[in-house]
């Protein structure tokens, strides 16, 4: 548990050009709070009935509420029903993308552990938003397999293990529909993936992914510097 990690600390990279007029002191928490205020981002402990995980925070873990946001946007842009998810943790995404759904919609959510998929369901059941999430518990490399393949999905978040994601990018592409978006989560590690040589296994593991996706010429693609780096791809 690190109670020390904000919502602020995993924002944007470093932008001391975009600074340089600021005169306070908390340049990160100031720019988060004016974007949130902006956009009509609340915090995710006051947007849902959330129960925590003692583990890790929701701020440490979860992905970042502005991030949330913007996919909130996109999925109502695109008309997004159904979405996959790999990675729940205690399912702060799951019901974001919940909420984002036209009636009749679905998240489809992997977590691998019971503790955290545990969590995830009370959650689902106390925010009124179980009837649209279904919860698979084990490792999402297994869980796809036993998928239906006929029933595609608009939008694929991978948010589990990073050190399979480029794994989850080539089992979850067959299950997307020709116009939907693949999305991975983290894909900067902490600055990991700018080494020539990253430091954790995750880190390879993203790098691996990017090192990919920088040959993926069949796809539009765009690695947005939100948070710990949101990437985004559609077909061409
Ligand atoms: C970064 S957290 C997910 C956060 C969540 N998507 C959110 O934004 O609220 C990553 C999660 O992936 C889960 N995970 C790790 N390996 C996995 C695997 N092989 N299959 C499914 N889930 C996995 C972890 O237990 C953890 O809960």
């Amino acid at each position: 548990m690190r109670p020390d990690v904000r919502y602020w600390d995993k924002m944007l990279p470093n932008q001391p050009e975009h600074a340089n007029l600021y005169r306070g002191e908390t340049f990160e928490k100031d720019l988060f709070e004016s974007i949130c205020a902006s956009s009509g981002i609340g915090d995710p402990k006051n947007e849902f009935t959330l129960e925590e995980s003692d583990m890790f925070s929701v701020e440490e873990m979860a992905s970042n509420p502005i991030a949330m946001h913007y996919l909130q946007f996109v999925m109502r842009l695109a008309g997004v029903k159904r979405v996959l998810e790999i990675g729940a943790f205690i399912g702060f995404s799951a019901m974001s993308f919940a909420k984002a759904l036209p009636e009749g919609g679905e998240v489809v959510s992997i977590e691998k552990f019971d503790k955290f998929a545990a969590i995830a369901r009370r959650n689902f059941e106390a925010n009124g938003l179980s009837d649209r999430i279904t919860m698979h518990v084990g490792d999402a490399f297994e869980i796809i397999d036993g998928l239906p393949k006929d029933q595609l999905f608009d939008m694929v978040f991978i948010d589990g293990n990073k050190e399979r994601y480029n794994d989850y990018f080539i089992k979850t592409e067959p299950l997307l529909s020709p116009n939907g978006i693949m999305l991975v989560d983290d894909c900067f590690y902490h600055g990991d993936v700018l080494n020539t040589a990253p430091g954790d296994a995750k880190g390879e593991g993203t790098k691996a992914f990017m090192d990919n996706a920088a040959a993926s010429d069949g796809w539009y693609r765009i690695a947005l510097p939100i948070s710990n780096g949101l990437f985004m791809m559609i077909r061409k």
